[in-house]
């Protein structure tokens, strides 16, 4: 697939298959996201977890109910695969943040290009920020912020392109 194509093919997928992705996959996808622009090039202070455990992702999406307070809600959209982007605080306005932005977009356009559904979730953050005993689990490096997430696996159907317009003034 193009980059055009996948970048226009590219829209949020919030219900999968009950099947894991490949580590063939996988590895593309981590791959994707080493690729990206990191501020200053510190990719020494981002770090990549993937939670592909299922008792665990069992164990988020019951606490996940209580914490939204959402009959039914499960962490990662019920994806089989859910991976959270952490990073080294910056002195430098929230740099980390467009770094994880960067690498979870790279995810997402690749796992377009392979076929994979995938959303980015920030409510990730919230929900690890307030259950501390949660985030411990996931074994980030020392002194390393939960930054955002992103939910992957098989769509359950196919999701066609989406339309959107930004606002744009040329000076
Ligand atoms: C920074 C950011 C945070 C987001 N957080 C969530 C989230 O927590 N849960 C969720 O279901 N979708 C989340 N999304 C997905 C957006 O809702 C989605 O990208 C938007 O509605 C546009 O739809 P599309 O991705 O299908 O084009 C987030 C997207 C971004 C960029």
């Amino acid at each position: 697939m193009e980059t055009k194509e996948a970048i226009n093919k590219r829209v949020s997928v919030r219900h999968f298959l009950d099947k894991q992705i490949t580590e063939n996959e996988l590895q593309t996808l981590l791959k994707a996201g080493s690729k990206a622009p990191i501020g200053m090039s510190k990719y020494q202070e981002m770090h990549i977890t993937v939670i592909q455990d299922k008792n665990f992702l069992n164990e988020l999406n019951k606490a996940a109910e209580g914490y939204f307070k959402q009959k039914g809600k499960r962490l990662f959209h019920g994806a089989p695969t859910g991976i959270i982007v952490s990073g080294k605080k910056t002195n430098y306005y929230d740099m980390e943040y467009d770094n994880g932005a960067c690498i979870l977009e790279n995810i997402h356009l690749m796992a377009t290009d392979l076929g994979l559904g995938a959303v980015y979730l920030k409510g990730v953050v919230a929900f690890f920020s307030d259950n501390p005993e949660y985030l411990k689990r996931l074994n980030i490096p020392k002194d390393f912020t939960i930054l955002a997430g992103i939910a992957i696996g098989y769509p359950d159907k196919e999701y066609p392109p989406k339309d959107h317009n930004i606002e744009y003034n040329i000076i």
